[in-house]
């Protein structure tokens, strides 16, 4: 089993506290793993998780998967751009092993919006997924105590900010190997998005689904046919 980043010194009351969806994200990379080195043998690839939150996953990527990568993460929420990089730089240091060279940066910003298309090779979202009357309005303020709220809801079927980035996906994806990870509950239906997407062109794979709780998650995989 690949060790699970270590996560300190996190505001939970600003930033998303790693759970179930989390770690069914770190099971699905350990699971996809030789895929993913197979795919970037001969290159260098941009990395791209939207919402990185604490930056477990993406530390988790770039400590155990893709170790020869460039991370570009993004969040709405400019605390977490703050804590994705000190969790990247904990986990970098902790330890007397020998050290990785790493190359992670954090944006805030709405999804990929200000990323260059068609440049990212692996997209990693795992998104505010609970069906909500409304998403959340992005605050204006530093210092709003509604950040939070961005991480969860997701509006009608809990996925309005899904959508914005599957209707965008072959913008984002580079075309050569673009590949996404989108986390999904069962109250997204994701075996009619899995249906809408295919019918748009995409190879779509469900990696891993597990009952978290009251949910079912599942990871589903996007490439281009
Ligand atoms: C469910 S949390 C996941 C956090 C982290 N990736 C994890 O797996 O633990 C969703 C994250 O997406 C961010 N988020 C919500 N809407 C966003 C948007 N439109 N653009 C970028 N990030 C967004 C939230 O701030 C939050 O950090």
């Amino acid at each position: 089993m690949l060790p699970t980043p270590e996560i300190t010194d996190i505001d939970y009351d600003k930033v998303y506290e790693p759970a179930e969806d989390s770690f069914l994200l770190l099971d699905c990379f350990e699971e996809e793993k030789e895929y993913l080195q197979k795919r970037f043998t001969s290159s260098v690839p941009i990395v791209t998780e939207i919402g990185a939150g604490s930056g477990i996953v993406t530390t988790f990527l770039q400590r155990n998967i893709l170790q020869k990568s460039i991370f570009m993460c993004t969040d709405v929420n400019p605390h977490a751009c703050t804590t994705i990089l000190n969790t990247v730089k904990t986990n970098n240091v902790k330890t007397g092993e020998e050290k990785i060279p790493y190359i992670v940066d954090s944006f805030q910003m709405d999804r990929t919006t200000a990323i260059r298309s068609q440049s990212i090779d692996v997209l990693v979202f795992n998104p505010p997924y609970v069906p909500a009357e409304d998403v959340p309005k992005i605050p204006t303020t530093y210092d709003d105590s509604t950040w939070l709220d961005l991480a969860l809801l997701g509006g009608e079927d809990g996925m309005v900010t899904t959508w914005k980035v599957l209707d965008n996906l072959d913008q984002i994806l580079s075309t050569n190997k673009g590949v996404a990870y989108i986390l999904f509950c069962a109250r997204n239906k994701p075996d009619s998005v899995a249906d809408k997407m295919k019918s748009r062109g995409w190879d779509v794979k469900t990696i891993i689904h597990r009952k978290a709780g009251w949910e079912v998650l599942s990871v589903l995989r996007f490439t281009r046919i």
